[in-house]
């Protein structure tokens, strides 16, 4: 176990993927990797031609034929692509899948917000039941808890459904009418385009207007009220404590019902540390029939963000075992073989590639902090031993080769 200070940024990165591989699959989800760029329209359509995402953010280019190709931004539209191409519903009415891959937005880098970064996310194609709902949020909160971060706050909402959101865009609408000009510039855009968007504004200006705007919880449909009924008793069920904040609107266009964030006070601005929700008309508008789904996705450079923060302590690679010198060029294959012996054994093991004489190999092997070091020379070979040295308490003995495994296993249980 290490402090912050010690770590390698790669050993968070296995820490994080293994615990999110070994939950997920407890969970049934089934890893899926997509390519890191799909044709743009794919985005324009699952997105949305109004968000930020699909107006300022995207990578995109021509490829040699004049297609339009973008790398991609998110994971869920690709995962939907892939889950329609591939007919994935003939298998199992529900699909349950995660991934793990680099996402690109051109956004403005600052702390926690990259160009380039990297998400774990999972999704559940096939299910209206909010009993799913529920799962894929105590699925990524037990990601966390198990990764070791603390202090995290669970935001949901619901953002209503083709049938009832219509009539709440137009309350938002008739409210900002008069007060369009006290909203900021990108805001009076949004009245038009996705007045929604107005609502997680993070200008104090707009923040003012917002606060006595109409509420969706008045405007949800019996169905929509119902599947936010469930899943709140369903969290509450399992105990997972959270806010309901009305404003929390997320910043993909493709959500409907449950929408939700995980935020972390460590990250400052750029605070969600994941978000989700659901997804009831994606498959279909992509060209597959009604699928309801639901899933989540976050940001692994914010994971491990945190995780400095809070000092998250870590398991972390062990370093070199044992190092096999040689006292001339005349042992290099009888220490290669040896070294090969050992490894094959699981256990580490390094030599020299450098030429270096057997003391700089000495001084080679104590930087290294090996526990053993194997000295070959053609004395020791005569005999088929070699001589081990134990790193911490100086002491020498000749080991027969065929007994170094032993020899090095018992003297490290002592
Ligand atoms: P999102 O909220 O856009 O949702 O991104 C999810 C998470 O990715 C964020 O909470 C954040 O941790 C991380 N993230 C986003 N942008 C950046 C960036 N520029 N730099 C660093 N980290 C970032 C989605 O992407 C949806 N596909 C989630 C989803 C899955 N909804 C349903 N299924």
């Amino acid at each position: 176990m290490h402090q912050k200070a010690d770590i390698p940024q790669i050993d968070y990165w296995y820490y994080i993927e293994n615990i999110i591989k070994e939950v997920l699959q407890t969970y049934g989800y089934r890893e899926i990797r997509t390519p890191a760029f799909e044709h743009t329209e794919l985005f324009v359509r699952g997105i949305g031609e109004t968000t930020d995402i699909v107006n300022k953010e995207m990578f995109t280019f021509q490829d040699r034929k004049g297609r339009s190709l973008t790398l991609r931004p998110e994971g869920t539209a690709p995962v939907v692509r892939a889950f329609l191409e591939h007919n994935m519903s003939r298998e199992n009415p529900l699909a349950k899948l995660f991934y793990l891959g680099n996402m690109f937005r051109c956004e403005k880098p600052q702390a926690g917000r990259y160009r380039q970064f990297n998400q774990f996310g999972l999704e559940a194609i096939g299910s209206q039941s909010p009993l799913i709902d529920a799962e894929i949020i105590q699925a990524s909160l037990e990601i966390y808890k198990k990764i070791g971060l603390a202090d995290l706050k669970l935001i949901i909402n619901s953002v209503g459904c083709r049938k009832c959101r219509p009539k709440y865009l137009k309350a938002l609408k008739d409210y900002f009418r008069d007060r369009k000009e006290l909203l900021c510039s990108d805001c009076r855009e949004r009245y038009d385009k996705n007045p929604l968007r107005i609502l997680d504004c993070k200008k104090k200006q707009c923040q003012k207007e917002v606060k006595n705007s109409p509420t969706i919880f008045d405007y949800l449909c019996e169905d929509c009220k119902n599947h936010f009924r469930k899943l709140r008793e369903y969290l509450d069920s399992l105990e997972i404590t959270y806010q309901v904040n009305p404003l929390l609107v997320r910043g993909l266009d493709y959500y409907t019902k449950t929408a939700f964030e995980i935020i972390s006070g460590e990250l400052g601005s750029q605070n969600a540390i994941g978000g989700g929700g659901r997804y009831d008309y994606l498959v279909e508008e992509l060209g597959g029939k009604y699928t309801p789904s639901v899933g989540f996705a976050a940001g692994i450079e914010r994971i491990v963000s945190t995780m400095e923060k809070q000092a998250v302590r870590i398991p972390s690679w062990e370093g070199i075992k044992v190092f096999v010198a040689t006292v001339s060029s005349e042992d290099n294959s009888s220490a290669l073989k040896i070294v090969k012996q050992i490894r094959e054994n699981g256990v580490s093991a390094e030599m020299d590639f450098l030429d270096k004489s057997i003391k700089a190999q000495m001084r080679l092997a104590n930087k290294l902090n090996v526990s053993y070091v194997l000295i070959v020379g053609q004395e020791e070979l005569k005999e088929q031993k070699v001589t081990i040295k134990n790193m911490s308490n100086g002491q020498q003995e000749k080991v027969a080769i065929s007994k170094i495994l032993p020899y090095i296993k018992t003297s490290q249980e002592e």
